[in-house]
């Protein structure tokens, strides 16, 4: 088959460049080269096989050239961090789906499958339980509360201390700008998608971690945060108290799903959690990349917070593997071959982080508790 990739360029984009040309398909990538994630232009890399269309994908211009041909459309071209420039997620993340399917529906282009990219952002805080007034799903933590250095969620009915759940893919609260225009890009995709007859499959990540993960862009991802000042020999700084729950998953676990999504006519129009199905503390995962990276460094916990994180936040993945699908890389594997290819990029030492740091700062982000 013909595919797109937009964001082919990227860390997820690249690898799935790669398994759909190894399993026999024409590839062609859009992606714009985003200066935070490509400060030196095009990636080494991409592969020669893939056709390259530098091009914006808010810009219809480029869609209407890059879909020329194309029977398959894995849509991963996103905006990520923490910053308030808000717009700028909702033109990239939101708008660009409705114009790709404004594209396709107005020329009447044959495609049979759109795959694309959300995440696990969309589930704000996610899903807690109270031990006497049961399940339910929390408002983001005030500002007052996390400068009180308050970091554990609490019953609204009682203010009793809750215990997270995993999360699956019923109910959403994202709450911040990305999450949002993410779970604004699910909803055209799979209405608009069922209305048209054009199958759509949705696909929220966790936090995905393997080599390719652009190490310049500081905003966000803790392994490429954490692992650039260890490589500096600073200690990696923990917010909150670090006890804070996450799942991981490895790149090439991501593919796999990606791949799934295009051969299951019963995943059309579904959105699935594609997570490691793993609850693994920050203090936990900062002592495997210590491990990783040879490295006797204790994490920093400094009594900041980072104002717009969730407390603890992982996936129920039960969906995805009732098709087959389950996460095989163990996270000390998933962190050792990051570790390895870092430390062959020539750059990788240079301090990314404190510009994103210094920013995060400024933007009132990164706060400091009163109570640390
Ligand atoms: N990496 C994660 O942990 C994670 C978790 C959840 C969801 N996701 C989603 O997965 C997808 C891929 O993420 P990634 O980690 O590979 O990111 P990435 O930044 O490595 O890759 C994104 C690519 O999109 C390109 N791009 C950005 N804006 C563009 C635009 N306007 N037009 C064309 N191209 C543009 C960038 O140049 C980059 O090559 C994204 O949709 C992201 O939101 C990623």
């Amino acid at each position: 088959m013909h595919i797109l990739v937009t964001g082919g360029a990227g860390f997820i984009g690249s690898h799935t460049v790669d398994a759909l040309l190894k399993k026999g398909h024409r590839v062609r990538i859009l992606d714009n080269l985003q200066p935070r994630v490509h400060p030196k232009g095009i990636p080494s890399y991409i592969p020669p096989d893939a056709e390259f269309v530098k091009g914006d994908v808010r810009e219809r211009v480029d869609w209407e050239k890059a879909l020329k041909g194309i029977e398959v459309v894995y849509h991963l071209a996103a905006y990520q961090d923490y910053m308030t420039d808000f717009s700028t997620f909702f033109h990239v993340n939101a708008v660009s789906p409705a114009l790709l399917l404004e594209i396709i529906v107005a020329k009447g282009i044959p495609v049979k499958k759109i795959i694309f990219a959300s995440s696990q952002a969309v589930y704000g805080e996610g899903k807690y339980r109270c031990g006497t007034h049961g399940d339910f799903f929390p408002a983001p933590r005030p500002l007052a509360q996390l400068e009180r250095a308050e970091w554990e969620m609490r019953c609204p009915a009682c203010n009793s201390e809750a215990t997270w759940q995993f999360t699956d893919e019923t109910a959403l609260s994202p709450h911040t700008s990305y999450a949002i225009s993410k779970y604004t890009s699910e909803l055209a995709f799979i209405n608009l998608g069922r209305r048209y007859g054009i199958p759509t499959v949705g696909l929220r990540y966790s936090i995905t971690h393997g080599p390719r993960n652009s190490f310049y862009n500081a905003y966000s991802g803790i392994c490429r945060i954490f692992s650039q000042r260890l490589m500096n020999d600073q200690a990696p700084v923990v917010f909150e108290d670090g006890l804070q729950k996450r799942d991981y998953i490895n790149v090439g676990d991501i593919v796999r799903a990606n791949l799934l999504a295009l051969d299951e006519p019963r995943a059309d129009w579904e959105v699935f959690n594609v997570g490691g199905g793993k609850a693994v503390s920050v203090i936990e995962f900062a002592h495997i990349l210590s491990r990783a990276m040879g490295k006797e460094i204790q994490p920093l916990i400094s009594g900041e917070f980072r104002f717009g994180d969730t407390r603890h936040t992982v996936s129920d993945i039960s969906k995805l593997k009732r098709l087959g699908w389950e996460p095989r890389v163990p996270l000390e594997e998933t962190v050792r071959s990051y570790v390895e290819w870092l430390s062959g990029q020539g750059d990788a030492r240079g301090g990314f982080y404190q510009d994103a740091d210094q920013e995060m700062r400024r933007g009132k982000i990164i706060m400091k508790a009163h109570r640390p």
